[in-house]
């Protein structure tokens, strides 16, 4: 996995790596106690340590009240090699009130995360979601001196406490909106509306003064698609890394979400053409937030999930065609605790396993289309 040139330098694949491969050699050992090329079945090591097994890392997002759950807690041990806080680092979560920090959540899952070999990723340093009410009442009437100095208070405060478990952040999270009226694409934000499209750079330069060896990430959804949204965001997204690439600006990967809608045709030729230009300017690609959604299918669930897998199969091949991916994340590790349940009560076939935390279809599409 390539770095974007002008960091490279500073990053090398190898401590790149290292930033996530953080659990001891234990886990490794674990997974190198099967074949190669991935085993299936309910005894096989799980998908992190099998993962590792090619040097690559699988994990799932996570939130610390779910770590009560016995069950659930030991089947992250045994499938997850890295966490990622659902919600725990947002700003609603970490900075409820001015100059006012909370670390008990993260502190939580770091705690967990450690203890069992685990590394971690940072989820979001600026978002137009999750945002406590004080600072979008600031950022009305801030200037844009003062706008810069909540973001870098913000920036600064956080790095400094996830860095000695944190070496990856999604720094900007979703910043284009395909169905804008602006010709920019720009997301209507409130960082938009205080600072401008400058609060982007702005953002990756911050979090690169505050700690230089991170790894930045711009994360975002819906770029795989064939409809017009999906072409729309695409062009936005790779306009948007030329000119941080032109700029100088410290951002290092592309993180894809991947909430995978079936319902929506995928763009085979386009999207891979697309990742091939990201890739060719250096950036690394990784998969943040994978989950199924098969409640945008017509008919019941349960009958669409196996014919669902070759619609989850199609998409890692197409981003396997123009390299590798060694970072792949699910938004939740089983049915029991996804975030589509808020909408679709009785989805199923969402995550790797399913309610009683049995492997599940994507489970095996994972281990198959992406380990195999
Ligand atoms: O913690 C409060 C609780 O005190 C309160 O009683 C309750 C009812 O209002 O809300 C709780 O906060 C909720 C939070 O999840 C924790 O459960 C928020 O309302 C709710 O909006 C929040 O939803 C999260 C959402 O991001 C917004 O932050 C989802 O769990 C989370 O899965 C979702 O994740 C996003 C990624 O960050 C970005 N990519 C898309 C993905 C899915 O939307």
């Amino acid at each position: 996995m390539t770095l974007a040139a002008p960091f490279a330098k500073k990053i090398s694949r190898r401590i790149f790596l290292q930033s996530l491969m953080q659990a001891p050699l234990a886990l490794f050992l674990a997974g190198c106690a099967g074949i190669g090329g991935g085993e299936s079945g309910p005894r096989a090591p799980g998908l992190g340590a099998q993962a590792r097994r090619q040097n690559r890392i699988y994990g799932a997002a996570v939130q610390s009240w779910q770590l009560k759950d016995a069950q659930f807690a030991a089947a992250l041990k045994r499938e997850a090699a890295m966490l990622v806080p659902e919600n725990e680092l947002k700003w609603d979560a970490v900075h409820p009130a001015p100059g006012r920090f909370d670390f008990r959540g993260y502190r939580r899952l770091a705690g967990f995360a450690h203890a069992n070999g685990m590394a971690m990723r940072g989820h979001c340093l600026v978002w137009h979601r999750s945002n406590p009410v004080w600072l979008k009442a600031a950022l009305v009437r801030a200037s844009r001196g003062e706008a810069e100095k909540i973001m870098e208070q913000h920036i600064r405060r956080v790095l400094h406490e996830t860095a000695p478990m944190i070496r990856q952040w999604d720094v900007v999270n979703e910043a284009f909106d395909p169905q804008s009226e602006r010709a920019d694409g720009w997301r209507e934000t409130l960082w938009l509306r205080a600072l401008g499209p400058g609060y982007v750079p702005l953002a990756y330069r911050l979090a690169h003064e505050a700690d230089p060896d991170l790894i930045l990430v711009y994360n975002d959804y819906g770029l795989a698609y064939s409809d017009r949204g999906g072409h729309r965001k695409r062009q936005l997204v790779l306009r948007f890394l030329e000119r941080c690439m032109r700029d100088n600006v410290p951002l290092h990967a592309l993180g894809l979400q991947s909430h995978l809608d079936p319902s929506r045709p995928l763009a085979g030729d386009e999207f891979t053409g697309f990742l091939e230009q990201v890739r060719g300017m250096g950036y690394a690609v990784l998969v943040t937030e994978l989950d199924l959604n098969l409640a945008r299918l017509p008919g019941p669930m349960a009958g669409n999930i196996t014919p669902a897998q070759h619609y989850v199969r199609v998409y890692l091949d197409m981003l396997q065609k123009t390299g590798a991916i060694d970072t792949l994340l699910t938004w939740g590790l089983s049915d029991r605790y996804t975030w589509l349940r808020e909408y679709w009560p009785h989805i199923e076939g969402a995550l790797p396993l399913d309610r009683n935390l049995n492997r599940a279809a994507l489970w095996e599409t994972l281990r198959a289309g992406w380990l195999g």
